[in-house]
This record gives structure tokens, sequence and C-alpha cells, in this order.
């Protein structure tokens, strides 16, 4: 992909900033997962002890960077002047008949129910979808997880299903509802 030459951030409220995630982040976005661990773990995969290190993070940023070059994800941060808050992932790009990605994202807790994600997503769809050039965005989010369907429904994702034991978070393999949204 034009990681490097194309500008994929957006600005949002408040001095938030929406952009790839670059090197020099890996000492924030570890602080962020430590902070963050407990509110993040009933929603995530269960993550090796290296991921909270400034090391582990500087591993996951090389991939992330990687994958970002070869046009398969697009993995951007929520920056604050005082840390990163969160984080909007475009995963899993499929080109040819498809152009779809998955969404994901995470913001930290102390900055919860602001209606920052909800803003996140929507500059999401606006990268996707004049940016990347994408036909279709989807999510998958956990059935009780109804904060994560209030940011979707709120953007637009109707919810087309549940998915059985679909991913494998918080080390059980649990039951998706499953959104989508047609660019
Ligand atoms: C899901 C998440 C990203 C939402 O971020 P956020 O910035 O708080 O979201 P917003 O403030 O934009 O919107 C949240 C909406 O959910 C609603 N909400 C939050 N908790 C709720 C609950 N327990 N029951 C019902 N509604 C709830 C809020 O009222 C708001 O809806 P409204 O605007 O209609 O009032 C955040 O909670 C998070 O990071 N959770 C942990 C990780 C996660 O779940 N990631 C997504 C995996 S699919």
């Amino acid at each position: 992909m034009y990681c490097e030459s194309v500008d994929f951030s957006r600005e949002l409220a408040d001095g938030i900033v929406l952009r790839p995630v670059e090197a020099g982040d890996a000492a924030p976005l570890a602080a962020a997962f430590q902070a963050n661990r407990s509110h993040l773990a009933p929603w995530e995969p269960v993550r090796a002890e290296e991921f909270y290190t400034v090391e582990g993070q500087h591993e996951v940023i090389t991939r992330r960077r990687e994958e970002c070059e070869s046009g398969t994800a697009l993995s951007m941060v929520l920056k604050a002047a005082d840390g990163i808050m969160g984080m909007v992932i475009l995963s899993s790009i499929v080109r040819g008949a498809f152009q779809n990605a998955h969404l994901g994202y995470w913001i930290a807790h102390s900055v919860q129910g602001k209606g920052i994600m909800t803003a996140a997503v929507a500059a999401a769809h606006d990268i996707a979808k004049n940016d990347l050039g994408l036909h279709r965005l989807e999510a998958a989010t956990l059935v009780h997880n109804v904060a994560s369907q209030r940011v979707l429904e709120k953007n637009g994702f109707e919810a087309y299903g549940t998915a059985r034991a679909y991913l494998r978070i918080a080390g059980q393999w649990q039951d998706h509802r499953m959104y989508q949204r047609i660019l």
C-alpha cells in the first residue's frame, strides 16, 4: 500500500488525531495496553506478557507497518496530546471481487462514553471508502458487547447474523454478532 505516500490521518474533536501507527508509538502503546489491560481483557484474545512491553509493541508495529506496505491492513492509533488513547484497525483487506476489510477498535477506559469511537469509526469509514476505495466493511462483536454494537449502529452498520464460536476471545471460542456496512 501507499503507507508513506497517502495521508491517512484524520483530525477528530478536541485535538485527537487518527493516524497510522508509527515506530515511535511503541512506548506510548505499551503504556496504554498496560493501563487498560483489565479493561480490554474480556474483549480481546489472551496476550503474551511480551505484548505489554515496549519491545513487544515494537515487534507488533513492525508487522503492522509491513501489512500496510503490502496492502493487507491499515492499523491506526488515536493520538492525544498526552498519549495514545486507542486504536482503529482495518485488517484482512481483500481486493478483487470482494474489496472488503474487517474493522476492529478499542479505546482507553478513562475516555469511554464520550462519543470518541463513534467519531473514529466515521473517520475510518471515510478512509476505507475514499482513500482505500473499498466496497464493504465488516465487524464482529461479542453478543453482549452492547457499547461496540451501538458504535457500529450509529455509523450505519447493519447486523446480519450471529456466527457461532467465531473468535477465541478471553480464552474461549465465543459467539459473535456480525455487522457490515456497504460503502
Ligand atoms: C466499544 C468501545 C470502543 C466504545 O467506545 P466509546 O468511545 O466509549 O464509544 P462511544 O462513546 O462513541 O459510544 C458508545 C455507545 O454505547 C453506549 N453504551 C456504552 N455502554 C453501554 C451498555 N453497557 N449498555 C448499553 N449501551 C452502552 C453509549 O451510551 C453510547 O451510545 P449512545 O451514544 O447511543 O448513548 C469501548 O467501550 C471499548 O474500547 N471497549 C473495549 C474494547 C472493545 O469492546 N472493542 C470492540 C470489540 S468489537
